[in-house]
Order: structure tokens, then C-alpha cells, then sequence
């Protein structure tokens, strides 16, 4: 809300005229008026008297009596309007009728109960598996006051609805009137950062200018709107607004994050994200933001989705397996099977072929094509494992990995470099890792998807390295 409308005096005495004259059928005398304008600005009788050239005995003995005992019953709620509580009552009023109004101007907007519902949720048609998910994390945001949740992993994993599951079942849920709105904000490709505190600024009708305002004036008039309104915020899709090669941005990206979760506030924003945010941010100071990393669903939930496509048997389970129990891969492979193999999973495996989802490719297309995102090395390490597992799917230890790179790349390979840019590729999830936690070498190896991609080019993006990036071997993104 902006305070400086709410505060306006001139708003307060047509509120209250409004309402003096609905019970009483007259409107407040100009004495009456000069009454309450030096009670808003908290000043004696005596100023009243030498501001408005009325006597101050008339002021006080005469109007004010008369005045109070009608505002009590008008506007008191069972309080007694004096000239010490009037103020506190105005403002309440105030502050009632510009909410009422903000409201009704939001035509984009519709409520739950007492929730306002800004944006809209992306439709669930079924939702399978995730329950332990949703527990945790519903605990994380109601009971622990989490400020920031962070859900990262592929395209397609199911990143934007476990969180629209999630603020649905929030609303829903009796603890969720501990939010007054809700707001859902899905950023696409075309969208700035200065962009979108502008577009959230304007949802709490803070209408700001990009050219009138810095970024951090701007971002921390958002950042007051969290503190002001307990609001539950999801920003989905926060890897579009990524522009990896500009530096600017990067410092930008940081203090958003910085700006809207520092203080206690009780608002909650949740981030969906292909790229995990410390990508986007260096910042030396711990942020507190909890970060999820998705996987794929298990196979009873896999099954689930297979089988509302008609497919069944033993075979499925292989497919979920393969395709790592990704929603949007199997959904779309589930279709194609139908279209193509006459719903027969077991016909489907004797082609021996591999699909590429689209949301998938999607992801691919940006990781791949964008400047600044992968390092040279980073590609070399996932095409090496492509074309290494191109025959043979198992995965490759590390040691194997090191001495093979060696031969390939055609600069100078420090193992440092090789492990962060490796440990990038894991974030990411678009190289997966085995034997990690049980002190046996880790082994590397690609989704079935990944590595088809990879091998297929199809838009020749992965052997067309970005001039910008050819002579850089370390990724910019390293420090993770
Ligand atoms: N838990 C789930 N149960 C059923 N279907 C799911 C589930 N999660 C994702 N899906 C399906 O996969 C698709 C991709 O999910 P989405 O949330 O858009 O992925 P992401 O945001 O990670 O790219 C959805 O449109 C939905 O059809
Ligand atoms: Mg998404």
C-alpha cells in the first residue's frame, strides 16, 4: 500500500464526510473541518484558533463537544472519539477504505476467503507423488517462517507446480490467513529485472518509473511492501531473467535478492528456477534462502501419469528409469507411444530410440545457446560423456574423465577448473553423479535425454562455441 495516499489528509476528510453524511445527511461545516485537520496535524486549540481565525474557547467549548459524541457513533466502533483518539480512528478508517479501493481497482485479481489472489495459477489437472515435499516445505514457509524457498532442477521436472501445488494448499489449509495476498508472477523471456520490481511495485499500487527511481530505490520500496503485507510471492521462471555475460545485471540480481530477504518480515517468496540462484548472485554473505533441488518423481508416481496415457506392464517402470522419473518426459513420451506404437511400451523399446521432451529442449536450446552460460569446458565434459556413453551406458569415473579430457581439449586442464566446472554441471542437473556419498570414486553420467540431445545438435548449438566464451576456460560461474 502506499502510505503517502493513505496518509493524504484531504483522502481522510472525504472518507469520513462520506460517512458523516450516510448517517447523519449533512456534510462536516468548515469549522468542523478545521476541527479535524489540527487533530491530524496534532495541534492545540490555540493554533487551530491562529490558523483559521476562529476563536479557540468557541473551537473547544463549542464545536469540539458536539463534534466528538457525533464521530464516536459515526466512525468510534465502541471507542470514544476524543481529541487524543481521533487520529488513530482516522487512520484505521483511512487505511480500511484504501484497501477496499485497491481491491476493487485490481480487476486482474480475485479472492480466497480474506486472500487476495493476484496472477493466476497455473491449472493442475493431476498432481502425483511429492507429498513428503509438499509436508516439508508447507512446514518450512507456515511454521518456520522460511523467507525464501528456492525449487531448481531441469525443465519439465515439475518446478512450477510443486509450488503452485504448494501455495494452493496453503490458501486452502485454515493456517493460511497468516497471508493477505497472494501473488503469482511468471517471468518470461522478454522481462528486465528493472522490469519486474517495477511490474511488483505496481501490484502493491507503488507506481514507480524506472527513469524516476534507482534500482535499489525501487527495490526497496518492494522490499517495505513485504514488511508492510504479509504476502506470499512466487516468482517462476527466474532463469529467463539471466543475462550471463552482463556483469551490471549480475549486481543487480544480487541485491534483489539481498533487498527482499533481509529483516523479519512474514512474507514468503518462492523462486522456481532451471539455474540455482547462486549463478546469479556471488554474494559473500549468507543469504536466507533455502535452496531444493528437484529429482524426478518416484516410480509409483511415474506409474500414475503412464497409466492416466493408458500405458501399463512392467515396461513402464524401465521408462521412468530411463528418463529419470521426469514429469514432462514421460508425459510426452506417453503420448508419443500411443500415437506412434499403439500404446505398446514393450513395441517402443524394440525401436531402440530416444525422445527429447520439449520443455527439455527448451532448457538445452538456453543452456547451450546462451552466451556466458556454459564455459567451453563444461561442454567438452558433456560431450565427452555423451559420445563415451554412446555405446556403453555406464558411467565414467573420474579418473577416466581427467586423463580422456586431457587428449581432447586442446588447452591446458587444471583439475580445480575441471571440478567446479563439474560441480556446476551437477547443479544444474545436467550431468548426474553416482557413488558420491560412499567414498568410492563418483562416476558421471547423462540422462538418456541429455545425451541424445547432445548428440543430435539439433540446432547446432553444442559444438558452436560462442566467441565470447572460446578463450575463457574458466566459467563465470565457477564459484559455486
Ligand atoms: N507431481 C506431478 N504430477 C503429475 N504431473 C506432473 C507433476 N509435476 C509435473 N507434472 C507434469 O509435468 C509438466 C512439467 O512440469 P512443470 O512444473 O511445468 O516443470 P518445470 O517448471 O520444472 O519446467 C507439467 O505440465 C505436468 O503436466
Ligand atoms: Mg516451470
Amino acid at each position: 500500500m502506499n502510505s503517502s495516499q493513505v496518509l493524504d489528509v484531504k483522502r481522510v476528510l472525504a472518507v469520513l464526510e462520506e460517512q458523516v453524511f450516510q448517517s447523519t445527511g449533512r456534510y462536516l461545516t468548515e469549522v468542523e473541518k478545521v476541527l479535524i485537520k489540527g487533530v491530524w496535524d496534532s495541534k492545540d486549540y490555540k493554533e487551530m484558533a491562529s490558523d483559521s481565525g476562529y476563536n479557540a474557547y468557541y473551537l473547544q467549548q463549542k464545536v469540539a463537544p458536539p463534534l466528538w459524541s457525533m464521530l464516536s457513533v459515526i466512525i468510534g466502533d465502541g471507542v470514544k472519539v476524543t481529541k487524543i483518539s481521533l487520529k488513530s480512528i482516522l487512520l484505521k478508517l483511512a487505511k480500511s477504505d484504501y484497501r477496499k479501493e485497491e481491491a476493487s481497482r485490481l480487476d486482474n485479481d480475485s479472492f480466497v476467503g480474506n486472500i487476495r489472489i493476484h496472477g493466476e495459477l497455473p491449472k493442475i489437472k493431476s498432481f502425483y507423488g511429492r507429498k513428503d515435499e509438499i509436508n516439508y516445505f508447507k512446514k518450512q514457509i507456515t511454521l518456520f517462517k522460511e523467507r525464501c524457498i528456492v525449487f531448481t532442477g531441469v525443465g519439465g521436472i515439475g518446478k512450477t507446480l510443486l509450488a503452485s501445488r504448494l501455495v494452493e494448499e496453503i490458501t486452502f489449509d485454515s493456517l493460511s490467513s497468516i497471508y493477505e495476498c497472494i501473488i503469482w508472477k511468471t517471468i518470461n523471456h522478454s522481462l528486465s529485472i528493472d522490469e519486474l520490481v517495477i511490474d511488483l511495485n505496481k501490484i502493491f499500487q507503488v507506481d514507480i518509473e524506472a527513469s524516476e527511481n534507482s534500482f535499489i530505490d525501487s527495490i526497496s520500496l518492494l522490499s517495505k511492501q513485504l514488511h508492510l503485507h504479509r504476502c506470499l510471492l512466487v516468482i517462476d521462471g527466474f532463469e529467463k531473467l539471466l543475462l550471463a555475460d552482463d556483469f551490471g545485471k549480475r549486481l543487480q540480481y544480487e541485491k534483489f535478492l539481498l533487498k527482499l530477504t533481509e529483516g523479519k518480515h512474514e512474507s514468503c517468496i518462492i523462486i522456481t528456477s532451471q539455474l540455482p540462484l547462486k549463478e546469479f548472485a556471488s554474494v559473500t554473505t549468507k543469504l536466507p534462502i533455502r535452496s531444493f533441488k528437484l529429482e524426478g518423481l518416484d516410480v509409483n508416481a511415474g506409474m500414475q501419469i503412464l497409466q492416466e496415457k493408458g500405458l501399463t506392464g512392467q515396461e513402464c517402470k524401465r521408462l521412468i528409469e530411463n528418463y529419470s522419473g521426469n514429469p514432462s518426459s514421460l508425459e510426452a513420451l506417453a503420448d508419443r507411444i500411443n500415437r506412434f506404437f499403439e500404446g505398446s511400451v514393450k513395441t517402443f523399446f524394440r525401436y531402440q530410440t530416444t525422445m527429447i521432451d520439449p520443455q527439455l529442449e527448451t532448457m538445452l536450446h538456453q543452456q547451450f545457446g546462451q552466451i556466458g552460460l556454459l564455459s567451453n569446458l563444461q561442454r567438452q565434459i558433456m560431450i565427452y560423456l555423451a559420445e563415451e556413453m554412446s555405446e556403453n551406458s555406464t558411467p565414467i569415473q573420474f579418473s577416466k574423465l581427467i586423463d580422456n579430457l586431457k587428449e581432447r581439449v586442446d588447452f591446458k586442464l587444471s583439475v580445480f577448473e575441471l571440478i567446479t566446472a563439474i560441480e556446476v554441471l551437477e547443479q544444474r542437473s545436467l550431468i548426474e553423479i553416482a557413488g558420491k556419498s560412499n567414498k568410492r570414486e563418483a562416476s558421471y553420467s547423462l540422462q538418456v535425454s541429455i545425451k541424445k540431445y547432445i548428440l543430435v545438435d539439433p540446432l547446432g548449438l553444442v559444438h558452436k562455441i560462442p566467441d565470447t566464451i572460446q578463450t575463457r576456460e574458466v566459467t563465470l560461474w565457477a564459484t559455486a
